[in-house]
């Protein structure tokens, strides 16, 4: 019952309506002339139409396999397998693990626990601490599972980050354990100060890395890759083949051509960090004065600000918000169990300045 009320009412948004629910990138961002000069350049040669490769075009997969090596983790482009999306890579691997035990964050992302549950993996949810998950329980789970799901930056929905420490702990706790990570990474150059390295540096043999440039570039480019060893990654080409031969190849072709002017995405991601870290101390302010009872820490990086209203039912709340054109995801949604009944997850990235103002003042009356 719950469930289909939260989707009427996230499905009932109007252009109109003030939506703090989605994951989405400001699209006074995007660098649409940009990839428009590339589109027109690619659509000069008739084989960037043509059917492609399953793996990826090896000139993407070159360029994405360098971005790695640049950042001190050597990556070839046979490590690399194009994806439509982070999200597919996630279904390939639930594909793969299917009916298999796997431990996750809780609270997570709600697109992984959606295709793990279509896969019948059995999911074991452990707590997210202020810096990561709880190391003793996720260390129990491990030993049972063998198989971990993790997003350790600026997770989504809680915007936190695993200290350096905590990353090595696990690093060395798979090992221990024979373990495999699935460390998914979409929201990672999203950073607003520094970075932390990817789990995946620390256990290259057994990790598989998720990318995407959903919330770098443009999600509709659909155009996301996982990172592995070329053991890992053939089973995961062959479902690959057999569920759509190839990604978008277009896109892929209009991608590449864009990467290849290296200064034109570096001063693209420079510009995206700056303007969402500021808009990320908007929104706090605005959270800090018109709903100061919300409980939250800012996040260091991504596009969500997480916290707690307590007392409040949350989905209660949203029933009233939703009612006058301003909706959220309460923070229920992302639990298995029945959790989190009090919090909120709050995007800052799509909303206009505004709009931000005025969408917490109306959430603030309706409390
Ligand atoms: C943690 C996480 N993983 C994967 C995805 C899927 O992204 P995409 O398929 O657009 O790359 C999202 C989208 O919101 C996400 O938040």
């Amino acid at each position: 019952m719950k469930r289909s009320f939260i989707r009427e009412i996230l499905e009932s948004i109007t252009p109109n309506t003030i939506s703090f629910a989605g994951g989405l990138p400001d699209e006074s961002l995007f660098p649409s002339q940009d990839l428009r000069r590339s589109a027109d350049r690619i659509l000069n040669d008739p084989s960037t139409i043509q059917y492609s490769t399953s793996s990826g075009i090896p000139a993407l997969r070159q360029q994405i396999a360098d971005y790695y090596s640049q950042q001190g983790f050597e990556t070839h482009a046979d490590n690399i397998l194009i994806t439509s999306g982070s999200q597919q890579a996630l279904d390939l691997l639930s594909r793969h693990y299917r009916e298999q035990s796997i431990t996750i964050e809780s609270p997570s992302y709600l697109g992984a626990m959606g295709i793990f549950s279509i896969n019948h993996l059995q999911t074991d949810a452990i707590t997210l601490a202020d810096n990561g998950i709880m190391i003793d329980p996720f260390f129990k789970s491990l030993q049972r599972t063998r198989l971990a799901y993790l997003i350790p930056d600026y997770q989504n929905p809680t915007g936190q980050t695993y200290s350096l420490e905590k990353r090595k702990t696990i690093a060395s706790n798979l090992k221990q354990h024979d373990a495999i990570l699935i460390e998914d990474a979409p929201y990672s150059d999203l950073y607003f100060d520094e970075r932390q390295p990817p789990i995946s540096t620390m256990v290259p043999d057994r990790s598989y890395h998720l990318g995407s440039f959903s919330k770098t570039l443009a999600p509709a480019l659909r155009i996301g890759w996982i990172r592995a060893s070329e053991e890992l990654l053939h089973p995961l080409i062959l479902y690959k083949e057999a569920m759509d031969l190839h990604t978008n190849s277009l896109t892929q072709y209009i991608l590449h051509d864009y990467l290849h002017n290296q200064n034109q995405y570096t001063h693209h991601l420079e510009r995206l960090r700056k303007h969402y870290a500021k808009k990320m101390k908007l929104f706090s302010e605005v959270l800090q004065t018109y709903l100061p009872t919300f409980l939250f820490e800012e996040p260091n990086g991504g596009m969500f600000i997480y916290g707690k209203l307590p007392g409040i039912d949350t989905t209660q709340l949203l029933q009233k918000t939703a009612a006058r054109g301003v909706v959220f995801v309460p923070g229920n949604e992302f639990y298995q169990g029945g959790e989190g009944l009090n919090e909120i997850r709050f995007n800052f990235t799509h909303p206009s300045i505004d709009s931000m103002e005025k969408g917490i003042k109306t959430v603030a009356e309706c409390l």
